[in-house]
């Protein structure tokens, strides 16, 4: 098979992490013993209160890593449900160091490389997080590059963290095809010039912001078929 004629020239494939190989929807469930009926409203409002955080952050010029704004979106999503349990709090947090793989993301990112194609997670992640969730899913053989917003001490989708990317790869943003699960991500990403697939899991409607994403899909399997294997 060919790849896509927009792919052609694809040098590497860059995966955002948390939302897109790694299913943080699904983080909070060996906790749901403790939270019960609560645990899908603390999961969507930790990860919609992470998300402010990184974006309010960003502009109020007060960045902090991702861990620490992770444990601020956890405390309130706690507070939020009337949850006051400090070990509670630990076991969640510790689960941001080892999150739930996507079951075909293993298996793409060794094929993307068999392809000859260099691979990198470009993430708001800490460099010690995304160590964790890399090295806890044996994935290290598989990437060529683990990129940290730590580098560029602001959080997506500002220019410089898609900057990285181009920078660390050495290809220019038209050979980097970009694939994020988070669609203010994926729009963010053509926006920096790269050829960008947004996985859309939930079948959500596209975002109206700038730069729409070249390709959307419903799985990362659905790649292969792109990138011609
Ligand atoms: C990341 C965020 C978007 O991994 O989840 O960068």
């Amino acid at each position: 098979m060919t790849a896509h004629p927009t792919l052609a020239n694809a040098a590497a494939c860059v995966f955002d992490a948390y939302g897109t190989l790694f299913d943080v929807a699904r983080l909070a469930e060996p906790c749901r013993a403790q939270l019960g009926d609560k645990t899908d409203t603390l999961a969507r409002l930790w990860r919609e209160k992470q998300l402010q955080y990184t974006w309010l952050r960003s502009l109020m010029g007060t960045h902090t890593d991702f861990w620490h704004v992770t444990g601020e979106a956890l405390d309130y999503a706690l507070a939020a449900i009337k949850v006051d349990d400090p070990r509670l709090r630990s076991m969640l947090m510790q689960l941001y160091l080892e999150p739930p793989l996507y079951e075909d993301a293993a298996g793409l990112l060794k094929a993307i490389k068999a392809k000859g194609l260099r691979t990198a997670i470009l993430s708001n992640g800490s460099t010690t997080m995304l160590a964790g969730a890399v090295n806890g899913h044996n994935l290290r053989g598989v990437l060529d590059l683990v990129l940290s917003v730590d580098d560029a001490q602001v959080f997506k989708p500002h220019p410089s963290v898609y900057k990285l990317a181009t920078d660390r790869l050495g290809v220019t943003a038209d050979r980097i095809l970009f694939v994020s699960g988070n669609g203010w991500d994926a729009h963010a990403g053509r926006h920096a010039g790269f050829r960008v697939a947004w996985v859309n899991r939930t079948g959500l409607p596209r975002e109206t912001l700038p730069a729409s994403p070249d390709f959307e899909i419903k799985s990362l399997s659905e790649l292969s078929s792109l990138l011609g294997f």
